[in-house]
């Protein structure tokens, strides 16, 4: 078993279910960065809401699916860029196969749906660790992200054939469908290197 692999198993057995933290002790810097981090996926989720609900009105599902093509990545580079935060959408069942989730992001969106599968509220489920690597420590968090009405267009069990058409196109591996509200649609995954 990897260090890494090993640390997040040891961390979900010591966790209960009204603290997010995957560690005993606090530790103030980190608690810090968490606060930083839930500003940040604020920023990133709403320029991005706000792109997608302004195509949606003005030029349709299609328009709003390429942008959310072009420009969720985009926003994504721009604020990691300024933030020194690396920041991106993962999910168990991705529409770009480069959202795909690693073995930590699958392990914490497994428990996020047993969580949610245990009464939680989907809205604030988020979790974070300390992983060391050889010799570096970086810090990840997780926040899920909830499947809302207007996801449905795109994510839901009833696609128009036309966005269908759409999404097989650009996505031929697309797995984001057959959501419902309420469902867990992913997650915000942020990481960052911690000083030595
Ligand atoms: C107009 C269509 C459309 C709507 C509406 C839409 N999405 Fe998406 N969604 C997409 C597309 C296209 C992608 C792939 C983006 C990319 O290439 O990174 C995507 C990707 C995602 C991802 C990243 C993980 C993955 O599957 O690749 C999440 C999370 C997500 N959407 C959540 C939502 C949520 C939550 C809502 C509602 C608030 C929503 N989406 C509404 C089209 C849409």
């Amino acid at each position: 078993m990897k260090p890494t692999t090993f640390a997040l198993t040891l961390s979900l057995l010591l966790m209960n279910s009204t603290t997010i933290a995957a560690e005993t002790e606090k530790d103030p810097i980190i608690e810090a960065k968490i606060v930083t981090y839930r500003a940040t996926i604020k920023d990133f989720g709403g320029a991005l809401k706000a792109k997608l609900v302004e195509a949606l009105k003005s030029e349709g599902a299609i328009a709003a699916l390429e942008v959310c093509y072009v420009e969720a990545s985009k926003i994504a580079a721009e604020k990691s860029k300024v933030s020194g935060i690396t920041i991106g959408r993962t999910s168990l069942k991705p529409r770009n196969a480069d959202n795909a989730p690693d073995h930590w992001e699958i392990a914490v969106l497994n428990v996020f749906e047993e969580r949610k599968a245990q009464g939680e509220d989907p809205t604030k489920l988020e979790f974070y660790e300390v992983l060391e690597n050889e010799g570096q420590k970086q810090l990840r968090y997780m926040k899920a992200i909830p499947t809302d009405t207007p996801c449905l267009t795109c994510h839901g069990g009833e696609i128009t054939p036309e966005i269908q058409a759409k999404l097989q196109e650009l996505y031929p591996d697309d797995q984001a469908i057959g959501f419902k509200q309420g469902d867990i649609r992913g997650a915000f995954t942020l990481k960052q290197i911690l000083p030595e």
